[in-house]
């Protein structure tokens, strides 16, 4: 923070997460169906500085400056304006000051990684670390619960970003001290899964057919939605379970499992449609003949989108980049290797 109180700046660099129970159908308020876990990862991160300027007058208009890479991004404003708006009793600085967002991305828009997840996680973090030094308040656990809650009402899956390695969001009575406000973070994990990578294919880049928005609202009138969202609080508390006894086994069962059902809630909704590609299928194929030839733990997820994340432990990272490497070459545009990471950091300000 800069001392002068009329000018204040604060940057948080917040990474992406992958889930392996997937949150999929929302009431208002940004409230979930039904619970998720996710690991967080590293590489994949937005870096957001927030610049407070003092306004001429106290006003409750809100005003906001967001750019994106440098550039003004009206459609993304819009969006942060409404969820600015909704804050506004919270956060009496959004009367006092102008807003003014510098937002960068550590990898390519189309690769398919949620971006919603890093941006609102950075966005809340920062916003609330102003808050906190503007009403001197020094930054404890709560302040994650906090952001993390703040998070969430920006995109759901950025809840779980605030914490590092895994996260689990959503009350469900599987899960210890779980919440729909703000996720948790999922402790003692086993060794095994202390180390675990995300190589993302990228089959296709282009924009989806359907949005997430328009696929968790489908799932208000899903046929299936009920049972759907008993098995994902029921899979969370299995794969805590498993995170804790280290059993690769069980992991990879559920995962890939939670992976088909997240897409056939798609293709079984009215309207259904279906986000895999003819190459999506190829290289899942492919990873299953891999896992039976070499015994390697290697599985696959996937988002609500047509690229696939490759998940398995990094002593056998080698291996599986080579077989990513050589046998994918012609049917992907590229892969992005990440890993498992240890949550937002706090950056110096320029
Ligand atoms: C398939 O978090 O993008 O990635 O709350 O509307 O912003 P909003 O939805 P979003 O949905 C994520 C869906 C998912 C599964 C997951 O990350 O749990």
């Amino acid at each position: 923070m800069t001392s002068n109180q009329d000018n204040l700046i604060f940057t948080w660099r917040c990474p992406s997460n992958i889930a392996f129970v997937k949150y999929w159908g929302k009431k208002s308020n940004q409230i979930p169906c039904n619970a998720s876990l996710s690991m967080t990862l590293s590489s994949a991160y937005t870096e957001v500085r927030l610049e407070l300027i003092k306004k001429v007058s106290i006003s409750s208009d809100i005003e906001l400056t967001y750019r994106f890479e440098g550039k003004e991004n009206e459609k993304f404003e819009q969006r942060i304006i409404q969820y600015l708006d909704g804050l506004r009793n919270q956060f009496s600085l959004l009367n006092e000051y102008q807003i003014v967002f510098d937002s960068t991305n550590s990898f390519p828009h189309s690769a398919g990684i949620a971006s919603s997840a890093s941006a609102f996680g950075a966005i809340a973090l920062a916003l609330l670390d102003a808050e906190y030094q503007l009403t001197g308040k020094e930054i404890d656990n709560y302040f994650f619960e906090e952001a993390s809650n703040l998070a969430r009402l920006g995109s759901g899956s950025a809840s779980r970003s605030i914490f590092g390695h895994y996260a689990a969001w959503g009350e469900a009575k599987e899960i210890e001290h779980s919440s729909n406000l703000y996720a948790i973070p999922v402790e003692k994990v086993h060794e095994n899964f202390q180390n675990m990578r995300d190589a993302i294919l990228i089959v296709d880049d282009q924009p989806k057919s359907v949005s997430s928005s328009v696929g968790h609202a489908l799932m208000n009138e899903h046929p299936y939605a009920q049972q759907r969202f008993v098995q994902a609080n029921e899979r969370v508390g299995e794969l805590i379970d498993i995170l804790h006894s280290g059993d690769y086994d069980a992991f990879i069962r559920l995962v890939e499992s939670e992976a088909l059902t997240l897409h056939s809630m798609m293709m079984t909704s009215n309207d259904y449609y279906l986000l895999m590609k003819p190459n999506t299928l190829k290289v899942i194929e492919g990873i299953w003949e891999f896992r039976k030839q070499t015994n390697i733990p290697v599985c696959f997820t996937l988002d609500a989108g047509p690229n696939i994340h490759v998940i398995y432990p990094d002593y056998h990272h080698e291996a599986v980049r080579s077989f990513l490497e050589e046998s994918f070459q012609n049917s992907i545009i590229d892969i992005i290797f990440d890993k498992i990471g240890k949550g937002p950091e706090k950056r110096e300000n320029r």
